[in-house]
């Protein structure tokens, strides 16, 4: 404990040490002097009786005025030391008690601003949006959906997920909310909301039971259409669980639709996918060939605008058109490498590109914060699953 003070722990406690020695050591001296004193006789005149005589006042005044001194000394000495002692744990209380603050507010303001379209402590949840054409002339009214922000600190750095607050997604309905980007929120407010999201960041094993949930959906699809006799059975979760085992196997024909899932993953909301930002249309409803079909049905100024003109999965949206994604990187590993990590303000990434940080990274991260300490965010995707998404974005 003595190792693991800091200098200013270190330095009281050798104080209190000294503090102590020297009050044992008084107390040594003072008790054999004060023998000796006993029996001295000195005869007090008369006159001097009225108030005190000498007696009392070089004895029990006297000691008692130095018996207070003595009190009021050994608190002062016992304090000062206790408040080196202290000092370092208050201080680091009070930054505590600030993040605290911090959390309180912004989950005040979350659940105003925010929960609406990311739901109820940010699990997810849909938000209406009118697509315009760049001219500003309507094309469609869709459901929009908001990705969970439960696992948002795994992606992004808390740097990014400020940035994305302070100016929004254009072209999307997230708004901007801070004041750099034309928002009502200060610096302030929105670091307080940054620090809210920390709380409901999943922890590993709820992270892992998302991602499956997703995974094991599309699965129950491809294994229920094969064989129609399987649906609302039992032996459905077997038949998912057996070709899981096989498709996530590098060499089985199966192992592109296998990332193709983890590609589309619809688990709390598409937070976890790839397509919500690299497929047109995906968030608002386009997840296959028949619903996309649908939708351009239902609203023809989206096709006619060139917005959404068919099912295109990786063909890009908020994030770049990943066909020939091959020619860009060179090798399946650092393509994977960068899915991984995801992309940094100003680093560059593949042959040729400058990051802009809005590609999230998947394989988990690691927050050093500011006397909160180091926390590790939870990893969203396995290696072995990213190199199954890699596979089938080089397929596409
Ligand atoms: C009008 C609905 C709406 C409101 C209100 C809203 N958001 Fe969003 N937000 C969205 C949508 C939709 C997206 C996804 C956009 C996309 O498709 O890329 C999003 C994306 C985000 C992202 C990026 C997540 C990721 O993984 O890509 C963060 C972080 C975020 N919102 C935080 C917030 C916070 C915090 C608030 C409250 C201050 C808020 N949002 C308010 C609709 C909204
Ligand atoms: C929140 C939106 C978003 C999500 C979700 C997302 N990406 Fe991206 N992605 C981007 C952006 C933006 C870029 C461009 C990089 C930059 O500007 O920093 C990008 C770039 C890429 C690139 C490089 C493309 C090139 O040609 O340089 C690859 C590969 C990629 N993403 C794969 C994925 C995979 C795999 C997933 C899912 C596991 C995924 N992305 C999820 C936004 C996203």
């Amino acid at each position: 404990m003595i190792l693991a003070a800091s200098t200013q722990q270190t330095v009281g406690m050798v104080l209190a040490v000294i503090v102590m020695v020297g009050f044992v050591v008084y107390l040594l001296f003072s008790f054999r002097i004060g023998k000796r004193e006993i029996g001295s006789e000195i005869d007090l005149p008369a006159n001097r009786r009225t108030h005190a005589d000498d007696d009392e006042l070089e004895t029990r005044l006297l000691d008692r005025s130095l018996g207070w001194s003595l009190v009021t000394l050994t608190a002062i000495s016992l304090i000062l030391p206790m408040y080196w002692l202290m000092e370092p744990a208050r201080q680091e209380n009070a930054a505590i008690d600030w993040v605290d603050r911090f959390e309180t507010k912004g989950g005040r303001a979350f659940e105003e601003a925010c929960s609406g379209c990311h739901g109820p402590g940010g699990v997810g949840g849909v938000a209406a949006f009118t697509i315009v054409d760049p001219d500003g002339q309507f094309v469609a009214q869709v459901e929009w959906k908001a990705p969970a922000l439960t696992t948002v600190l795994s992606r992004f750095t808390e740097e990014e997920v400020h940035h994305i607050l302070d100016y929004g997604r254009p072209g999307t309905p997230m708004p901007a909310w801070g004041l750099p980007g034309g928002g009502p929120l200060t610096t302030q407010q929105v670091e307080q909301l940054v620090v809210f999201l920390r709380s409901i960041q999943l922890d590993q094993a709820a992270t892992t039971a998302q991602i499956d949930s997703g995974l094991r959906a599309g699965t129950r699809r491809i294994v229920t259409s094969a064989d129609p006799s399987l649906a609302g059975t039992d032996a459905v979760d077997d038949a998912v669980d057996a070709w899981l085992a096989q498709a996530s196997d590098p060499a089985s024909s199966d192992y592109p639709a296998y990332g193709e899932l983890l590609f589309t993953n619809p688990a709390a909301q598409g937070a976890n996918s790839c397509a919500r930002c690299h497929t047109p249309g995906f968030s608002y409803g386009a997840t296959d060939v028949a619903s996309t079909a649908e939708l351009l049905a239902t609203w023809p100024r989206l096709a006619e605008s060139g917005i959404l003109t068919g099912w295109l999965p990786g063909t890009g949206h908020v994030g770049p058109d990943l066909s020939g994604v091959d020619g860009h990187f060179a090798t399946s590993r650092r393509q994977a490498e960068f899915v991984t990590t995801g992309s940094e303000l100003g680093v560059g990434f593949g042959n040729a590109r400058s990051g802009s940080g809005g590609m999230p990274g998947f394989g988990g991260r690691v927050d050093d914060l500011d006397v909160v300490g180091v926390v590790e965010r939870s990893r969203i995707l396995t290696p072995e699953q990213i190199d199954a998404i890699v596979a089938y974005e080089r397929s596409l």
